[in-house]
């Protein structure tokens, strides 16, 4: 009879009775996910959890920085009581899903969020923000890929797509790093700066995604 229960380590180990060390060194040689556990929030650089009310604070200081939000669609600062109603609005909503993003070392640097999470057509939109001391380390892109990966493997989505100013290089060269392709251009779509601006379409499927 096939045993659904995994077999016990002892017995794992009686692949190579006597020799723990090789068989550390046979688990440690496996290309594949299986041969150890892997958190699905964690990536290279960052981790991915949720939203805590001590977060407030920094979300809101790093968020209402007006080198962040000019590239984003919120426009003016808002005091810490409001930005909780509308981080409790977006938690509320099913179709939403909103995540803090840390560092290994437990940092917090920003969020990442899924929005409009669509059950028929299996997609989201994908939005984040890092505070501007943490940019440039790589954290977006990891944020963006650990997310997307999740979104994958264990939300069963199959596109994931994003709104991006064309002024922003940055984030496009992030979001190309992880494989998003640009699908289109929504020309004169946004007025910032005094100036409208076009909105780059880009969008990552399951199977375009880099560097897992
Ligand atoms: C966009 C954002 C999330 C990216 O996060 P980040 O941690 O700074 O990004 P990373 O460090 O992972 O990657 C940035 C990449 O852009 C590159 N880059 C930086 N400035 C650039 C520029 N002016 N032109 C082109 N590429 C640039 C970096 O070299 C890096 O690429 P590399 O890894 O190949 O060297 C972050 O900058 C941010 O929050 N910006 C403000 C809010 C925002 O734009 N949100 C997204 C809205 S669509």
């Amino acid at each position: 009879m096939i045993s659904l229960v995994p077999a016990p380590i002892s017995s794992r180990e009686g692949k190579f009775p006597g020799d723990p060390e090789r068989y550390a060194a046979a688990m440690a040689a496996r290309k594949d996910d299986f041969g150890r556990i892997r958190s699905p929030f964690e990536g290279s650089l960052v981790r991915l959890r949720a939203v805590e009310e001590e977060d407030l604070a920094p979300i809101n200081e790093g968020i209402w920085d007006p080198r962040v939000t000019q590239h984003l669609s919120i426009v003016w600062p808002e005091a810490v009581a409001q930005t909780r109603e509308v981080l409790d609005a977006i938690r509320a909503a099913e179709s939403n899903l909103l995540l803090a993003i840390e560092t290994l070392a437990g940092e917090f640097v920003g969020s990442v969020g899924l929005h409009g999470i669509d059950a028929r057509s299996r997609k989201a939109e994908l939005a984040i923000w890092i505070a501007r001391e943490h940019w440039d380390k790589g954290y977006g892109t990891d944020a963006v890929r650990t997310a997307s990966r999740f979104a994958f493997r264990e939300m069963n989505l199959q596109r994931i797509f994003l709104h991006v100013y064309d002024t922003n290089p940055r984030a496009i060269r992030a979001y190309e790093r992880v494989g998003f392709k640009e699908e289109g251009r929504l020309r004169r779509a946004q007025f910032v700066g005094g100036r409208y601006v076009d909105m780059v379409v880009m969008g990552l499927l399951g199977e375009d995604v880099i560097g897992e």
